[in-house]
């Protein structure tokens, strides 16, 4: 028990380094550099400064944001991270199990719900993404949503 946690704090800490390595922010108040994007712990959103100013800006419909050695920039849901984004989900059949909990959308903000009327797509409370992993179910605060994915690059 006691090595478990000591364990978890050292990912928590490590995790933590990690996380203030990427220039990645949801503080958009300080302009953390004059000529190049970042990031947001949302994945769809990324910043740039014009004028001393941030200015905060989202990708398109089914791009997002990667900002890494090579790329820097809004990106195709095909080539981001597969841990980042909902490529393979689709509308549940509701009948293969599925209708007992709610299912992953391509949007990262909704998720699917069997109901008696049909499948209904619902969204996530703002700031919030869905989660179905490591027994995590649910709309979760995007920097919970990426470390739950393992979604922590770009
Ligand atoms: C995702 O769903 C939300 C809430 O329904 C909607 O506002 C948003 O436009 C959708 N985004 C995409 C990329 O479809
Ligand atoms: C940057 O991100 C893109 C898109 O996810 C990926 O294809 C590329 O390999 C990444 N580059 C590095 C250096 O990680
Ligand atoms: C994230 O990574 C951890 C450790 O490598 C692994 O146990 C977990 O299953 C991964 N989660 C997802 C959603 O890939």
């Amino acid at each position: 028990m006691l090595k478990a946690l000591v364990i978890f704090f050292g990912l928590l800490a490590l995790a933590i380094a990690a996380s203030l390595g990427t220039a990645r922010s949801d503080v958009t108040t300080v302009c953390q550099s004059e000529d190049e994007l970042w990031g947001s712990e949302d994945i769809r959103k990324f910043y740039f400064c014009l004028d001393g100013e941030v200015i905060a800006d989202q990708c398109d419909e089914d791009y997002y944001f990667v900002n890494n050695a090579t790329v820097s920039g809004c990106l195709p849901a095909d080539l981001i991270n597969p841990s980042c984004v909902n490529t393979e989900s689709k509308v549940p059949s509701c009948t293969d199990g599925t209708q007992y909990q709610p299912q992953p959308c391509s949007n990262l903000t909704n998720f699917y719900v069997c109901t008696n009327e049909g499948v209904k797509e619902l969204p996530c409370e703002n700031g919030k993404a869905f989660v179905d992993a490591g027994g995590y179910l649910g709309c979760f605060p995007w920097t919970q949503w990426r470390s739950l994915r393992n979604c922590t690059d770009g």
